[in-house]
């Protein structure tokens, strides 16, 4: 078999042996913190070079330092626009798994598919992961909604036009405020990332399980790419590592989770902080998250920035095509997924 769907039925399903994780790839969900977490930055006041702005550009910058990872409220993405997106992506995954079954594929270079995670533990057997994923592009918008198999639905399609293009604006109002607070151009990570970028959407599909504490809906990771915005349904399960501990992040309805991919903590020749993420299943309801990843094209070149080096802050990585980092990446599907060290220069 190809690959595998989840029930789609909202009660908690046990897990079979095949989802049960070894002792140390566990959650350990006791130790995760939820008192601190990352910061909430409100984008209303943030429309020029007003004082306003420069607090939020101050904030962010703050934020990417540290953790890596911010919500955005206030954002300018109106409210029903992330409604009818989340409400498209579970009517989704309530179809029927033989009625989706058909995109499920384990071949990465396909445009549009269904897959599940796995991780692969000592001695090389694969351990499943409780989360079903459907990915697909979301750049240019016309072309793709073309490719979206039928089985979508016209609701998803119509959703999906409306959100992609609403979160298109705010990836470039963010790029922009963000190269800001590094104190480049305004326009230098938008042109640094290039023409025709890889722009692709990952909906994740985590079903209760009965016993969370023995799997994972998705593995400890860096993202790949250079920003991501994601959406997620007012159940939580994402966590982000600081300081080598979990911090769980808090559902506020509407509100974006930036993260920050490896390409731009590579560009801000790491002074930004790509993180270590994950996301942890629950024994009550099922969750959704939707993940819009803006990343370059495979022919880009992508090295530190050349304004952030000089004598105290020397490359810390090397230039490469953006297409061996994406090859780097798919080598360690299943394992440890930090790709970025393999780009890493000696200090
Ligand atoms: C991802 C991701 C987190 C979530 O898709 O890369 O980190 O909450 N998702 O689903
Ligand atoms: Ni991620």
């Amino acid at each position: 078999m190809e690959s595998f769907q989840l029930a789609n039925e909202s009660s908690p399903l046990s897990l079979t042996p095949n989802f049960i994780l070894p002792e140390h790839k566990r959650p350990h969900l006791s130790e995760v913190k939820y008192l601190d977490s990352i910061p909430i930055i409100d984008l209303s006041y943030c429309d020029g070079n007003n004082p306003s702005s420069l607090e939020v550009i101050h904030k962010i910058s703050k934020a990417c330092e540290e953790f890596g990872f911010f919500q955005i409220v206030n954002h300018g993405v109106p409210d029903q626009v992330c409604t009818k997106m989340m409400k498209a992506i579970t009517n989704f995954f309530e179809l029927a798994p033989e009625e989706r079954e058909h995109l499920s594929s384990t071949d990465n270079t396909k445009n549009v598919r269904l897959f599940n995670y796995y991780l692969q533990v000592d001695g090389g057997e694969k351990v499943k992961l409780w989360s079903e994923c459907s990915a697909h592009p979301w750049y240019p918008i016309d072309d793709i909604i073309q490719l979206l198999p039928e089985k979508i639905g016209t609701q998803y399609r119509e959703a999906f036009t409306e959100y992609a293009k609403e979160v298109g604006s705010l990836v470039r109002r963010l790029l922009s405020l963000i190269s800001i607070g590094l104190g480049l151009e305004e326009d230098c990570l938008l042109k640094k990332l290039g023409e025709q970028p890889r722009q692709r959407a990952q909906s994740n599909f985590y079903p209760p399980c009965l016993d969370p504490e023995l799997t994972m809906g998705l593995n400890e990771h860096t993202d790949l790419n250079a920003l991501t915005v994601l959406l997620q349904s007012e159940v939580s399960g994402l966590q982000v590592n600081k300081d080598g501990k979990w911090i769980s992040i808090p559902c506020i309805p509407n509100a974006f989770v930036i993260n920050l991919a490896d390409q731009i903590e590579v560009l801000s020749n790491g002074r930004y902080k790509s993180v270590l993420h994950r996301a942890v299943t629950n024994n009550v309801q099922p969750r959704i998250s939707m993940a819009m990843f803006y990343g370059p094209n495979p022919e880009t070149i992508i090295g530190p920035i050349h304004e952030l080096i000089d004598e105290e802050h020397p490359p810390k990585y090397r230039n490469y095509h953006f297409s061996k980092f994406l090859e780097e990446f798919f080598n360690q599907e299943g394992t440890r997924r930090i790709v970025k060290e393999v780009f890493e220069l000696p200090c």
